[in-house]
C-alpha cells in the first residue's frame, strides 16, 4: 500500500465544467449514470485516470459513441481512458450495492434511508470520477425512486423539476450553481418528518430550512433548528458572511461515521449530533449539537465556497472552522470553560498523537488512507495555529486578512500558504516564521526561568520540541507567550514596561525578556493557552495561592489549579507516601466560599487532571502510579470538602429545569460535588451520600441530572448501581440513542468482571455492531474512559480490544481506525505492557484483509 506525498502534487490533467448524475435506487443493484463534460488542462497529458471503486461498469460512451470494453483500462480503483480529445462528454454507467455497504462510505443504506459519505474520497464508490478536491464542477442530480418508500428525494442545491416517470416512479432533479469537488455531494433518499423553518439574511433573503429526522423524532429537533439559526445570524455578525442557496437543509442519520457531513445545501448528521430534548439529552449534548450545527454551517464558506487544493491542505478548512466554532460557542456561552474543554483536548489527545506512531504535522506530508488525517492535530492543533494567528493580528487584522482571503480565492481551491499569505498581506506582518507550525510535528516544551535581583525581572523562556516518530529534527517556532504580572497582594503591576498583560513572543531557542519592577511580582505564563506546548514551570505554592485568586482570565485561574494539583500529583507519583499539603484544599475552599467564583469554573476546577494529561507530563512513571496518584487526590479532596461538597450541592442542585447558562452551570457544579461525594460514599460507606445519589436520579426531570446520578451510582457500585442500571434500560430500551449513555456508564465503571459485563452488554437487543454510535459507546468509552482496567496488567483489556478491531476491520475500515487509538500510543506505557500490545498488533497485521486504513497506523506503531 502506497503512500502519497504533499511534494508530488500536480494540477489535473482534465477540468470539468458540469456533471450530470442519474440514480436510479435500485437496492443492491443500483445504477447510476454520470454524464461528464472535460477539457484537457494539461496539454502534455496522454490519458485521463478516473477513480472508480466496488462499482461493475454496465457501460461507457465517448461523445455518445459506446466505447468497447478493450478501450479502457480498469483497475480494483481506476479506470484509464487514452487517446482523448481535447475536449469530450464522457457517459459511465455503473451498478453499486448500498444495501450491504456497512464501510458507510460512498453510497449506503441507514435503518432504510439512503445517503451518502462522500468526504474524503467515497464519491469513487459511487461513479467513476477525478475523485480530488482540486476538480470543481456544477452538479446536476436526478434520482429515481419508489416515491411512497421514499417521500424525500434530495441532493445538494434547489430542486429545479419532479415528475412522475411512466412506471410509476418519481424522478426528481436537483442543481447546484455553485461549483464543487465531488466529496461535496450529496443525496439522501427516505421518509422523514421535516422541521421546516425560514431565516431572513442580513441582505434580505428568505431562505429556507429544513430538518429531517425519523418518523416521531420531531419533539427532538427544535434545539438543532434554533442552532443553525443562531449560527447564520452570527456569521453575518462576526464574520460578516451570508447564506448563498435558497434553502439549507440537515438530515439526521443513525448510521454514521463522524459527527457530521457539510455537503453544500444537504449536511447530513449524525443523529446524536442533532436530537435532544430535555428527557433525553444532557447539557452536554446541547453544547455540542450547537457547535456541531454551526461548524458544518460555517463551512459553507471556510471549505466550500473556498476549498481545499488537496488533502494535505485539510487544515485550511478544518482548523479554520473549528476555530470559528469556537469563537462561536465562545460567544454564546461561557469564554472560560469552552477554553477549558479545547485544552483538554490537546493536553489529552493531541499531545498523546504528537508522541506516538501516527505524529504529524497540521500539513501532513505523506498520508496512505486518507481517512485517518481526520485527527485532533489536523482539527484542533490547526484551530490552536489559527487562534495563534488571531492573537497576532488582532481581532481586526484577522477579519481583514478573512476579507482578503474571500477576495482572493473564493471559488476557488487552495493551500494554507494562501490563508497564511492572505493573513500576512491584510496586516502588513511577517508570518515567515510562523508558518512553521504548518510543517513542524510534535508538541513544543517551553520551559520558563523567572529571576528577580536588583530591581530587574528577567523571563526566560526556552523552547524545544522532541523529536517525532515522523520527523527528527525540529526547529525554533514562533510561540506567543501571555504572560500577566501582579505583586504578592495579587494586584495587577500596572507599571510595568509593556503592561500588566502581555504577550511575549519567543522566536527563537532561547531568550530573556527584562523588565525594571520595584519589588519581585509574581508571573502566571502562558495565559489562555496562548500556544499549543507544553509549559514547564515549578510555581511555588505560595505563587499559586497568590494567583489563583488574583487571575483576571478566568480559564488561567483554572490553568493555575491544574499546575497546583500536577505538581503535587508528580509528588505522589514519584513517592507513594506524599502527602498532599493543605495548600490544595484550602484553595479550593477559598474559591468555593467566594461567591464572584464563576459556577460552571468551580465545576471544571473540582474535577482532577486525567489519566491520560497525566501520562503526558509524567516522564518514565508507570501508568499504576499516575492511577494510584490520581485515586489518592480524588479521595482527599473528597474528604477533606466533604462539608463543602455537600452544602455547594444543596444551594446549586436546582429541582427544576430550565435550560439557561446559569442553570447549566449550576447543574454542572452540582454535578461535579455529587460526583465527589459519590466517592466519599464508596470509602466512608456513608448512607446519606448514597441516599443522595439515588434521591437525585429517581427525581431528577431532565437527562442531565439523572445521567450524572447514574455515573456517581457507578462509582459506588452495589445494589444501588444494578438498581439504576435496570431501571434506566427498563425506562429507555429501544431508544438507542438514549441507551448509548448506558451502555457508556457500564463500560466506563471500574470493576474487575467488566470484560464479562461488556460481552453481556453485546447481546442487549439495542447493541449493533453496524452501527458506529453503539459500538463507541461500549468498546470506544471503554478502551478511551476506563484507564485502570483497560490497562489491565494482565493485558486482557488490550487483547479485547485487539478482537473487536479485527471484527470492525471487515464491517467498517473507518470505526476500525479511529478505535485503534489506545492500542497504539503506548509510548507511555511500561515494557511489560507494551510487549502485550505490540504482539497484539503483530497478529492484527497478518489479517488476510487488512483494510488501508488499519494498515497504516497499525505498520506505524510496528515501526516504533
Ligand atoms: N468534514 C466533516 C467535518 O469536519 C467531517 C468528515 C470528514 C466526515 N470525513 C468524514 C464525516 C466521514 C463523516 C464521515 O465536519
Ligand atoms: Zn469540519
Amino acid at each position: 500500500m502506497q503512500a502519497k506525498y504533499l511534494k508530488d502534487y500536480q494540477a489535473p490533467d482534465y477540468l470539468v465544467d458540469t456533471i450530470e448524475l442519474t440514480v436510479e435506487l435500485l437496492a443492491e443493484k443500483t445504477l447510476v449514470e454520470s454524464k461528464v463534460h472535460y477539457k484537457k488542462a494539461n496539454p502534455t497529458a496522454t490519458c485521463l485516470i478516473l477513480n472508480g471503486e466496488q462499482q461493475k461498469v454496465l457501460s461507457v460512451l465517448l461523445d455518445g459513441r459506446a466505447l468497447a470494453a478493450s478501450d479502457y483500462l480498469l483497475t480494483d480503483e481506476a479506470m484509464q481512458l487514452d487517446n482523448l480529445p481535447d475536449s469530450f462528454e464522457l457517459t459511465i454507467k455503473t451498478e453499486i450495492d448500498p444495501v450491504n455497504n456497512t464501510s458507510l462510505e460512498g453510497l449506503y443504506l441507514s435503518a432504510g434511508a439512503y445517503c451518502t459519505q462522500c468526504e474524503a474520497e467515497g464519491f469513487r464508490k459511487i461513479t467513476y470520477y477525478q475523485d480530488r478536491p482540486d476538480v470543481l464542477a456544477v452538479f446536476t442530480t436526478h434520482i429515481i425512486a419508489d416515491q411512497s418508500e421514499f417521500p424525500y428525494l434530495l441532493s445538494n442545491g434547489n430542486k429545479v423539476a419532479e415528475q412522475q416517470l411512466s412506471d410509476g416512479r418519481t424522478q426528481v432533479t436537483w442543481q447546484d450553481p455553485f461549483p464543487k469537488p465531488c466529496y461535496l455531494f450529496a443525496l439522501v433518499a427516505g421518509d422523514f418528518d421535516c422541521l421546516a423553518d425560514t431565516y431572513t439574511t442580513k441582505s434580505g433573503r428568505e431562505v429556507k430550512l429544513e430538518l429531517f429526522v425519523d418518523k416521531g423524532n420531531l419533539k427532538r429537533a427544535a434545539h438543532a433548528m434554533s442552532s443553525l439559526k443562531t449560527s447564520m445570524q452570527w456569521d453575518e455578525q462576526r464574520f460578516g458572511l451570508e447564506y448563498d442557496l435558497d434553502v439549507y437543509m440537515i438530515v439526521a442519520v443513525d448510521f454514521f461515521n463522524m459527527g457530521a457531513m457539510e455537503n453544500k445545501g444537504l449536511n447530513v448528521f449524525n443523529s446524536k449530533c442533532v436530537l435532544a430534548d430535555q428527557d433525553s439529552a444532557t447539557d452536554a449534548d446541547y453544547l455540542s449539537i450547537e457547535s456541531i450545527v454551526g461548524h458544518e454551517y460555517f463551512h459553507n464558506w471556510t471549505g466550500n465556497r473556498v476549498t481545499c487544493r488537496d488533502w494535505f491542505q485539510l487544515s485550511l478548512k478544518e482548523g479554520l472552522t473549528v476555530f470559528r466554532d469556537q469563537e462561536f460557542s465562545m460567544d454564546l456561552g461561557s469564554r472560560a470553560v469552552n477554553r477549558i474543554h479545547q485544552v483538554k483536548v490537546m493536553r489529552e489527545h493531541q499531545f498523546a498523537e504528537d508522541a506516538g506512531p501516527m505524529s504529524h504535522p497540521i500539513r501532513p506530508e505523506s498520508v496512505i488512507e486518507m481517512n485517518n488525517f481526520y485527527t485532533v492535530t489536523v482539527y484542533d492543533k490547526g484551530a490552536e495555529v489559527i487562534r495563534m494567528m488571531h492573537s497576532i493580528v488582532g481581532e481586526q487584522g484577522f477579519q481583514a486578512g478573512m476579507k482578503l482571503y474571500f477576495q482572493r480565492h473564493d471559488g476557488q481551491a487552495v493551500t494554507c500558504d494562501d490563508f497564511v499569505a492572505a493573513m500576512q498581506d491584510a496586516n502588513n506582518a511577517d508570518l515567515s516564521l510562523f508558518k512553521r507550525w504548518y510543517s513542524q510535528s510534535g508538541t513544543p516544551e517551553v520551559k520558563a526561568d523567572i529571576r528577580y535581583s536588583n530591581g530587574t525581572l528577567s523571563v526566560t523562556l526556552a523552547q524545544h520540541t522532541p523529536s517525532t516518530a515522523d520527523q527528527q529534527e525540529k526547529l525554533p517556532l514562533h510561540i506567543p507567550v501571555n504572560v500577566a504580572f501582579f505583586d504578592a497582594q495579587g494586584q495587577l503591576l500596572t507599571d510595568i514596561a509593556g503592561g500588566a498583560e502581555q504577550v511575549l513572543h519567543l522566536t527563537q531557542a532561547q531568550q530573556t525578556f527584562e523588565f525594571a519592577v520595584a519589588s519581585q511580582p509574581y508571573v502566571s505564563l502562558l495565559r489562555d493557552f496562548s500556544a499549543p506546548v507544553k509549559l514547564s514551570y515549578n510555581y511555588s505554592d505560595e505563587a499559586l495561592s497568590c494567583l489563583i485568586p488574583a487571575e483576571t482570565s478566568q480559564y488561567t485561574k483554572w490553568e493555575l489549579m491544574q499546575a497546583l494539583y500536577n505538581k503535587h500529583l508528580l509528588a505522589k507519583i514519584t513517592n507513594q507516601n506524599y502527602q498532599f499539603p493543605t495548600v490544595i484544599g484550602d484553595t479550593i475552599k477559598a474559591l468555593m466560599a467566594d461567591d464572584q467564583t464563576d459556577k460552571a469554573l468551580l465545576a471544571e476546577i473540582l474535577s482532577v487532571p486525567s489519566v491520560n494529561s497525566l501520562l503526558e507530563i509524567a516522564s518514565g512513571a508507570t501508568i499504576d502510579a499516575v492511577i494510584d496518584a490520581q485515586k489518592a487526590l480524588k479521595n482527599m479532596l473528597a474528604s477533606t470538602l466533604q462539608a463543602e461538597l455537600q452544602s455547594c450541592y444543596q444551594q446549586n442542585h436546582i429541582g427544576k429545569y430550565q435550560y439557561s447558562q446559569n442553570a447549566i452551570a449550576q447543574r454542572s457544579l452540582a454535578n461535579a460535588c455529587l460526583g465527589l461525594l459519590a466517592v466519599n460514599a464508596k470509602s466512608t460507606k456513608n448512607i446519606t451520600l448514597v441516599e443522595l445519589v439515588n434521591q437525585q436520579y429517581q427525581t431528577a426531570d431532565n437527562m442531565t441530572d439523572k445521567l450524572a446520578a447514574m455515573s456517581a451510582a457507578s462509582i459506588i457500585g452495589g445494589e444501588l448501581f444494578a438498581g439504576i442500571i435496570q431501571h434506566f434500560d427498563q425506562q429507555w430500551r429501544g431508544d438507542a440513542l438514549v441507551m448509548d449513555k448506558w451502555f457508556a456508564v457500564q463500560a466506563r465503571q471500574d470493576v474487575d468482571d467488566i470484560l464479562d459485563k461488556i460481552e453481556q452488554l453485546q447481546s442487549h437487543p439495542d447493541f449493533n455492531w453496524n452501527n458506529p454510535n453503539r459500538v463507541r459507546a461500549l468498546i470506544g468509552q471503554f478502551a478511551m474512559f476506563n484507564p485502570v482496567q483497560f490497562h489491565h496488567s494482565s493485558g486482557r483489556g488490550y487483547r479485547f480490544l485487539a478482537q473487536v478491531i479485527q471484527k470492525m476491520n471487515a464491517i467498517n475500515p473507518q470505526v476500525a481506525a479511529r478505535m485503534i487509538t489506545p492500542l497504539i500510543q503506548f509510548s507511555k506505557l511500561d515494557d511489560a505492557r507494551i510487549q502485550i500490545i505490540r504482539e497484539e498488533l503483530a497478529k492484527l497485521a497478518e489479517l488476510p484483509k487488512l483494510s488501508k486504513d488499519l494498515f497504516e497506523k497499525i505498520s506505524k506503531a510496528l515501526q516504533q
